[in-house]
């Protein structure tokens, strides 16, 4: 099955009843964690790479051609329809750099510029992405973070119906991200969303709409949230926290003295990060089956 354009996977999105998800990973091994679960489970998925929680100096040494590196292969080795996403680059730059190095999807963190600026890079992103057969996802609004000790909203905004609609009319995104009171990285409990305002901004865009800070995502809300428009699902924070607490059981159970060419790098039944693999594997077949996608990639 071959790596597809982004916007393939949400054209059946609606008919069917179900939105994909974007599981974030970091490395090889949750890369094919995701995968795995999605091969498990039948279902088409975003493969990617964020660029929110990496140094901004490993990015720019390098580092986002050398997440390609690891994403293209396994990506076009799928069994199951994949889009390769790099997720919230910092700059229009940054964005173009991973189309280059052969994303084809791309999103820019651009909900915090002023509409002057995010209107032009994005339109601009979408020129260079369109003459290269990858999709664009913009956000408008801006979710409120979650903090130690709680929620930073002092920047938060929700996505204004009209605007997202003049947004995507002037940039031509192929879908839109949206603020409705769900969080990023949050750790605990549910973000209080607003369905109807969801429902209000897809009437006005009409476009497949993404929501980040899956983590926090009310499980009850996923299916009105799907009628509503939501094609895709963002995930990351809660993947994270099942790697390590696998990981961190592993250490802890190991004896006196391990193996070094077994518990690094061996992708063998002893290896470290493989504890890590099955376990955010599990998480990521649990929410493609929440989302409704299971079985879809046969459909
Ligand atoms: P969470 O980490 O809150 O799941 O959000 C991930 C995300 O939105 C990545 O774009």
């Amino acid at each position: 099955m071959p790596l597809v354009p982004m916007t393939d996977l949400f054209s059946r999105t609606r008919a069917g009843g179900y939105a994909v998800g974007y599981f974030e990973a970091w490395d090889s091994y949750s890369l094919e964690a995701v995968l795995a679960a999605a091969e498990a489970e039948q279902a088409p998925v975003i493969l990617g790479f964020g660029c929110m929680m990496a140094s901004g100096e490993w990015l720019e040494a390098g580092g986002i051609e050398t997440l390609a590196g690891l994403g293209l292969p396994l990506a076009r080795r799928a069994r199951v329809p994949v889009a390769l996403l790099l997720n919230e680059a910092h700059s229009l730059e940054q964005a173009k750099r991973g189309i280059d190095a052969g994303f084809n999807a791309v999103m820019m963190d651009s909900s915090a510029w002023e509409w002057d600026r995010a209107v032009r890079e994005v339109a601009a992103l979408v020129a260079y992405a369109q003459a290269r057969g990858a999709s664009v996802e913009a956000e408008l609004g801006h979710l409120p973070d979650a903090v130690e000790g709680g929620i930073d909203d002092s920047a938060a905004a929700l996505t204004d119906p009209e605007q997202a609609a003049e947004f995507a009319r002037l940039t031509g995104i192929d879908c839109l991200a949206v603020s409705v009171g769900n969080v990023h990285l949050l750790t605990e409990g549910y973000a209080p969303v607003d369905l109807d305002h969801l429902e209000a901004i897809y009437r006005r865009v009409g476009l497949p709409l993404v929501m980040h800070g899956g983590t926090s995502f009310p499980p009850q809300a996923v299916p009105r949230a799907i009628v509503g428009g939501v094609a895709k699902f963002n995930v990351g924070t809660i993947l994270k926290k099942s790697f390590l607490e696998a990981v961190r059981a592993q250490v802890c159970a190991w004896p006196e003295r391990v193996d070094p060419h077994q518990v690094l790098g061996s992708h063998q039944e002893a290896d470290l990060l493989n504890a890590g693999k099955a376990s955010m594997t599990t998480e990521v077949r649990r929410l493609i089956r929440l989302y409704g996608a299971s079985g879809k990639a046969l459909s």
